[in-house]
């Protein structure tokens, strides 16, 4: 089969597998969990970062709270925010329609602008005035066909900024290209015509050189889409690789010379009682992790190692020493369990903390020999997620990630990370910043400044006031708390990822 089979193969299966999903659909009761989450909420003021954003659009100024941190440029931030739709509350926190937040960093203060991404999806539904189709972890009823995958594109996971452009990403379908000013959508992105509609993961890897990487999964068709993409946004080259038994893959990561997947026993078993998309994976802990490690220059090229059963939704970043040996860390969790529990709970107003969490791990690969060892990084006690890096070592030798944490033995009534660490990977050693009792911290990027200065930026929603606040923190005096503080006048949903785009 050559490429463009492979390719058109992948896109025919990618339909087949959402036009199973809808057949199955037509039977989910309606509004009990919208009426669940509205009823708890009182109770739990912190379920705000779950209420649906009711404006399409939103915009405000901000002045900082401290010292004008010295910092320019944007944060753009991206996450589910459209939970509800004509009554019906979506079960999975990953199936809102995705808004971009955009945060203008200056001396003078943060200047705020939120937009849902004009998808098909969301255009459709809002004309509708109900919820037209099935979603991750949601069935709708009455559901419309679907097509492809980016009819039911709900670009609600990450930004993207490459060659100047920006992005709205999914996972499992196309990017759509934002005005970074205004961020009105402006088109559904296909980086060829060939490639049109292949997956485009939410965690692309791009390395200081512009150079970017990314995969995407096509379940029904049991293929690992691979995309090389250089500095100035042209396709290099795609692949679709076999991958069988196949998984969510949500995240990957680069080296000087190859592409590392983890793909966990979490198995794509669709069949007749699979409700959604998320309910036709079966965890199946007696089987091990397999890595698979792709040689950049030459998709075909592969080796296979394996780890032990975990899951992993991000990993920090990953080099690559001149023996051959990989390094990277993860935030690893024992299972998946978290995204079939608390996940899908917290939408409905429950919180009983089902699922386990993730902590981070070293990982050394070694491919030529087999070898593959992991480490914890954290004690077993702890919780890390959302670790970041600084863009300027992408795929190269590093220490320090950025992470989100808890308080070790402090209980939060709100269940969520609350502290924001920053990781030396080669020694374990931690620095932390504890953010006050009643307000969630989000993603946090390492920002770079000038002569070895780096900054930490990243947000938190003080549910209590029902604020937004955007955090500025100089990297090397983390534990001192944010230099800066810029409060919105009004909550955001809890998002996922960002991306900053500096000044200059
Ligand atoms: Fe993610």
């Amino acid at each position: 089969m050559n490429r463009r089979d492979f390719l058109n193969s992948a896109r025919a299966a990618a339909a087949l597998g959402a036009l199973t999903l809808v057949r199955a659909g037509t039977a989910a009761p309606l509004d009990s969990w919208h009426t669940a989450f509205h009823e708890a909420l009182p109770g739990k003021p912190w379920l705000t970062g779950y209420r649906t954003m009711a404006r399409e659009q939103l915009q405000a100024k901000a002045t900082w709270h401290g010292k004008a941190p010295g910092l320019r440029g944007t944060l753009y931030r991206n996450g589910p925010a459209g939970h509800e739709v004509g009554g019906f509350r979506y079960r999975h926190w990953f199936d809102g329609d995705g808004m971009v937040q955009r945060f203008a960093v200056s001396e003078d203060g943060v200047a705020h602008l939120g937009r849902f991404v004009r998808t098909h999806k969301r255009v459709a539904e809002s004309g509708a005035g109900r919820a037209l189709y099935p979603t991750f972890g949601s069935r709708v009823p009455n559901a419309n066909p679907v097509t492809k995958a980016d009819v039911v594109n709900t670009a609600n996971i990450s930004t993207l900024i490459h060659n100047g452009e920006l992005y709205a990403l999914w996972e499992a379908g196309s990017p759509h290209r934002l005005d970074p000013a205004t961020l009105e959508t402006l088109s559904v992105h296909s980086y060829s015509p060939q490639t049109q509609g292949l997956p485009f993961s939410a965690h692309p890897r791009v390395e200081a050189d512009g150079t970017l990487w990314n995969f995407g999964y096509v379940s029904a068709a049991k293929r690992l889409v691979l995309w090389h993409i250089d500095a100035a946004g042209t396709l290099v080259k795609a692949a679709a690789l076999p991958i069988d038994p196949i998984t969510m893959i949500h995240d990957f990561v680069v080296t000087r010379r190859h592409l590392v997947f983890l793909i966990p026993p979490l198995h794509f078993e669709p069949g007749a009682s699979s409700a959604t998309f998320l309910q036709a994976h079966r965890w199946h802990p007696e089987h091990p992790t397999r890595v698979l490690v792709v040689d950049k220059n030459d998709f075909s090229r592969t080796t296979w190692l394996e780890l032990p059963a975990q899951w992993v939704f991000h990993f920090g970043n990953a080099w690559e020493d001149k023996d051959g040996f990989i390094r990277f860390d993860g935030a690893r969790a024992p299972d998946p369990s978290i995204m079939f529990g608390r996940f899908r709970d917290i939408m409905r107003g429950q919180d009983n903390g089902a699922g386990a969490p993730a902590r981070s791990f070293n990982y050394v690969l070694h491919p030529a020999t087999g070898y593959a060892t992991e480490e914890p990084l954290m004690a077993a006690h702890e919780a890390g997620e959302f670790p970041t890096i600084d863009p300027r070592v992408s795929g190269r030798q590093y220490r320090h990630v950025a992470l989100l944490t808890t308080q070790p033995g402090q209980e939060t009534e709100h269940g969520h990370f609350d502290t924001v660490m920053l990781l030396d990977v080669t020694s374990g050693h931690s620095v932390r910043y504890t953010y006050p009792a009643h307000e969630i911290a989000e993603e946090h990027l390492i920002v770079p400044g000038d002569g070895g200065r780096f900054w930490l930026v990243g947000t938190t929603l003080a549910y209590r006031e029902e604020k937004t606040r955007l955090n500025v923190f100089d990297g090397k005096r983390l534990a001192d708390g944010p230099v800066a503080i810029a409060t919105l006048p009004y909550p955001l949903p809890l998002g996922l990822h960002g991306k900053w785009q500096g000044v200059g």
